[in-house]
């Protein structure tokens, strides 16, 4: 008995003898590689990734077990500890603008904005709206709470004015605009494209129900399900798994388009190398 057990432990030091804490993870069937860039957060949403400073933004719960209440935070390069970001009341949605280096936040009271610059301060930009969901392409959209319709936030003559989105007559949980200029949008019942000059809704089949979807630099759309992330085929129009991960809250991309996902308690980069 004693001899089995030795040999054993001898197979498991062996099968990882540097860092027992590497795994490696499969994405488009390449091995990668785990980099955890923040710890002990309480179901971290809504990633984004600052371009200029390389921050990952997320929002997260700070609420008790009977109610949710969200905050946004960041996480600096290099830093493992997390900072909130002041003054965004039940902060939940992020979108991001890489081009003109600027950070959106949407709350419980409105839309908020920040300059990707050292010290400056969050701007109040928008109010009446509880904001659900944002995504930034040439403009600011929004899905507004409890309507769940979508709106266009465009510079009118006294600041932000809103149009809402009558095309998209659905109640949505998700809007993105891809690299094609094609739109994905889900609702109750799961996802659809609708391809640029179009009305037509395509229906994409299992899984029905994503917590991220977010178009990467290339402007290649990836949709986070409970089991995995998938990105669109859109010559059979069904979705394609591209790495197995399970209980993925959000996902964002850096500069280089390597995959940034938070767990329930973590945000994890994955890069594509092997555990030695
Ligand atoms: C093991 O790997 C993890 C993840 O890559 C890393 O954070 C940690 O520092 C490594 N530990 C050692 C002892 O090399
Ligand atoms: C949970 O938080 C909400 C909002 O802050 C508060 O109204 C409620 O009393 C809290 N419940 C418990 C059990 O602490
Ligand atoms: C930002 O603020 C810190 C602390 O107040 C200060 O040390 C730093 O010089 C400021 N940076 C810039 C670019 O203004
Ligand atoms: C979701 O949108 C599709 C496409 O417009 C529609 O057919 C379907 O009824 C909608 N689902 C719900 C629950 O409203
Ligand atoms: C389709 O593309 C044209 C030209 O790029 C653009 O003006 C229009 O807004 C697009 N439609 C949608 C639904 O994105």
């Amino acid at each position: 008995m004693k001899i089995k057990l030795i040999l054993c432990l001898i197979v498991v030091v062996r099968g990882n003898p540097t860092n027992s804490s590497c795994k490696e993870i499969h994405l488009n069937n390449k091995p990668h590689k785990k980099h955890v860039l923040g710890m002990g957060l309480n179901r971290p949403y809504q990633l984004a990734y600052d371009h200029n400073e390389h921050k990952v933004f997320f929002s997260y719960n700070i609420g008790n077990d009977t109610e949710d209440t969200f905050q946004i935070g960041y996480i600096k390069k290099d830093h493992i500890k997390h900072e909130n970001v002041p003054d965004v009341v039940n902060g939940f949605a992020i979108a991001v603008d890489n081009k003109d280096n600027i950070i959106y936040f949407g709350g419980s009271e409105g839309i908020y904005k920040q300059h990707l610059k050292p010290n400056s301060t969050v701007e109040k930009i928008l109010s009446n709206h509880n904001i659900w969901d944002m995504f930034f392409k040439h403009h600011l959209y929004f899905i507004d709470y409890p309507s769940q319709h979508l709106y266009k936030c465009i510079h009118g003559k006294s600041g932000i004015e809103t149009e809402h989105q009558k095309h998209i007559h659905e109640k949505i949980y998700q809007y993105v605009i891809d690299g094609d200029d094609d739109t994905f949008i889900t609702n109750e019942t799961g996802l659809y494209l609708i391809k640029n000059g179009t009305t037509h809704r395509i229906f994409y089949g299992e899984p029905t129900v994503f917590r991220a979807i977010e178009v990467n630099n290339k402007g290649v759309a990836y949709f986070s399900a409970k089991d995995g992330i998938y990105v669109a085929d859109k010559t059979s129009n069904k979705l394609e798994i591209v790495v197995h991960i399970k209980n993925i809250f959000g996902i964002t991309f850096d500069k280089d388009d390597n995959i940034i996902y938070s767990s329930p308690y973590e945000i994890i980069k994955i890069l594509p190398e092997r555990c030695k």
